[in-house]
């Protein structure tokens, strides 16, 4: 432990230093170029475990309307990362805007450009109790129609994207803070095998995409963490296809794991035969030059866990710049500045993940 201790320390001085003749440097046109080499992660084997060293595939979620632009978003992005996941494109109030029919338009072409860029796409999300289209959520829907929507829903998207998109959240935090199942439209009206339907009318539809649930707060022991073992545990023990689980890990300084503790959560969890990835990790934190370092090292905690299990094939943050990012720019939550510029959090994972 003293010598990642001392690594880190050394790293975030050094990031510190740096970032704080980064900040003197932060300069709207920064040149992407001077960035860290790009980690080279080993190639996923289509929607599997990472093939080659082992190293887990490297990925960021992404809006659409920057990347889609040539410049330091794209720039940055493409030198750094070989998996996205779309933060809202292909949600169903994107994809299902309307009762009448889909659409693909901008999801189509997000896959288009990754592809056309050798970028893994991660699909998300299929089932969540957000971003559902106030046509679902408004309409009184008995238990089967509103069964066979969600299953004409995801076979349309699964099937859509088949060949295209390997991997799916398919089910989006399932889980109540306590542990229980959330109350969301879709577990009030089809009842808790809502779950598991999900997941077979995924594998119906594309039978070679791999699975997941998806969830945060997970990182640490609790209730939920707890809960979401044995609703894992269940869904296997039924033969329900499902091949992994997503620990988001949004963290922060008052709400993070110790190395030990995210290891042996993982470790539990990939003892049902699943692979266990970080899906959406950030990390806000307030001000200050001390607070980056204290962020450099939840991300080291994180990746060094992620590295140290064969069932963590990827490692996807929550966007890459502070410049786009859910929680807003002045919780500085990614590894690269709201100008591009690598922070300690990214020479860290780098450390961790890289070459
Ligand atoms: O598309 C509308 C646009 O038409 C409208 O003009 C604009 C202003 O109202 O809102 C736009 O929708 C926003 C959407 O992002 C697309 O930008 C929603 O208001 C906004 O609430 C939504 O936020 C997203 C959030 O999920 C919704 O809960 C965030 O960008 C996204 O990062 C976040 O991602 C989730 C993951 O999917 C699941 N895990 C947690 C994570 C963070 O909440």
């Amino acid at each position: 432990m003293f010598p990642s201790l001392a690594i880190v320390l050394t790293l975030g001085v050094a990031g510190l230093l740096g970032a704080r003749a980064l900040t003197r440097d932060d300069d709207p046109g920064v040149n992407v170029e001077r960035h860290e080499p790009r980690p080279v992660p080993a190639v996923t084997k289509p929607g599997g475990a990472p093939s080659g060293a082992g190293r887990p595939v490297l990925g960021a979620a992404v809006e659409w309307a920057l990347l889609r632009e040539p410049g330091s978003y794209q720039r940055l992005f493409l030198q750094h990362y070989s998996s996205l996941t779309p933060e809202n494109a292909m949600k169903m109030d994107a994809l299902a805007p309307t009762p009448d029919g889909f659409d693909f338009r901008s999801a189509d072409a997000l896959v288009r450009w990754a592809l056309d860029h050798r970028i893994a796409v991660h699909g998300h999300t299929l089932v969540w109790h957000r971003q559902v289209p106030a046509w679902v959520t408004e309409r009184d829907w008995t238990r089967g129609e509103l069964r066979a929507y969600l299953k004409r829903y995801i076979t349309a998207v699964v099937r859509h994207f088949r060949g295209r998109v390997r991997s799916w959240d398919v089910v989006n935090e399932p889980l109540t803070a306590r542990g229980s199942l959330r109350r969301s439209i879709w577990e009030r009206v089809l009842g808790p095998g809502y779950v598991a339907d999900a997941l077979r009318w995924a594998h119906a539809a594309d039978p070679e995409a791999r699975l997941y649930v998806n969830e945060f707060d997970l990182e640490r022991f609790g209730p939920k963490s707890a809960a979401m073992y044995r609703l894992l545990r269940a869904l296997r023990r039924r033969q329900v296809p499902l091949d992994g689980i997503g620990l988001q890990a949004h963290l922060t300084p008052q709400w993070r794991p110790t190395g030990r503790e995210l290891r042996a959560i993982m470790r539990r969890y990939a003892g049902l035969g699943l692979q266990v990835d970080i899906s959406e990790l950030d990390v806000a934190v307030g001000p200050g030059d001390a607070a980056l370092v204290e962020q450099a090292s939840i991300y080291r905690t994180v990746a060094a866990a992620c590295r140290r299990l064969p069932q963590c094939g990827r490692f996807t943050t929550w966007g890459f710049t502070d410049a786009s990012t859910w929680l807003g720019s002045a919780q500085r939550p990614l590894p690269f500045s709201s100008t591009g510029v690598p922070k300690p959090a990214w020479l860290a994972i780098a450390d961790e993940l890289g070459p």
